[in-house]
């Protein structure tokens, strides 16, 4: 087993940061949009989904400085994405979460390369996180569909989700 970490697998870890902190700039992103529908409650939603996101990029931040290696934090692109409908938000969530469960199994098979098992352990940890993840997506997406991109009935499954 090899404790140092390679440039490549490094450079890999690095993008994530910014993968993680990209989803999290989607999330609140939805949220605000939702809000300004007048969905304050889904909007909640993804404002939780947003603060996670953001404990996801600490944590990539944190295996690094863990090991010793040096941290980058990569820019992070606009995030303007026109919604029509209910549906073309819960797809950008479902596409966001498999491709990060995407990402990371490859980042595993990165580190397994590398014989490195302090990150692959890591990112196994990473991996248990994403069934939840791509739970809280497809129920999201089941949802979406059920209400028939009616933004009344979304009106409906907002006030269902107050507490
Ligand atoms: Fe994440």
């Amino acid at each position: 087993m090899t404790v140092i970490i390679t440039d490549s697998l490094k450079t890999a870890l690095h993008d994530q940061i910014g993968h993680e902190l990209l989803n999290s700039h989607i999330y609140l992103y939805i949220s605000a949009f939702l809000k300004n529908m007048g969905l304050d409650n889904l909007g909640s939603i993804f404002e939780g989904q947003y603060k996670e996101e953001q404990g996801h990029a600490n944590l990539f931040v944190k295996i690094l400085t863990d090991l010793g290696a040096p941290v980058i934090i990569p820019q992070i692109e606009i995030v303007n994405m026109p919604f029509g409908s209910i549906e073309d938000i819960a797809k950008a969530f479902y596409d966001r979460e498999v491709l990060t469960t995407e990402n990371i199994d490859e980042l595993k098979g990165l580190a397994i390369d590398e014989d490195n098992s302090i990150v692959e352990e890591f990112l196994r940890s990473m991996i248990v996180k994403q069934q939840a993840e791509m739970d809280e997506a497809i129920s999201f997406m089941d949802k979406a569909k059920l209400t028939g991109n009616d933004w009344k009935v979304v009106m409906l499954w907002d006030l269902s989700e107050g507490k």
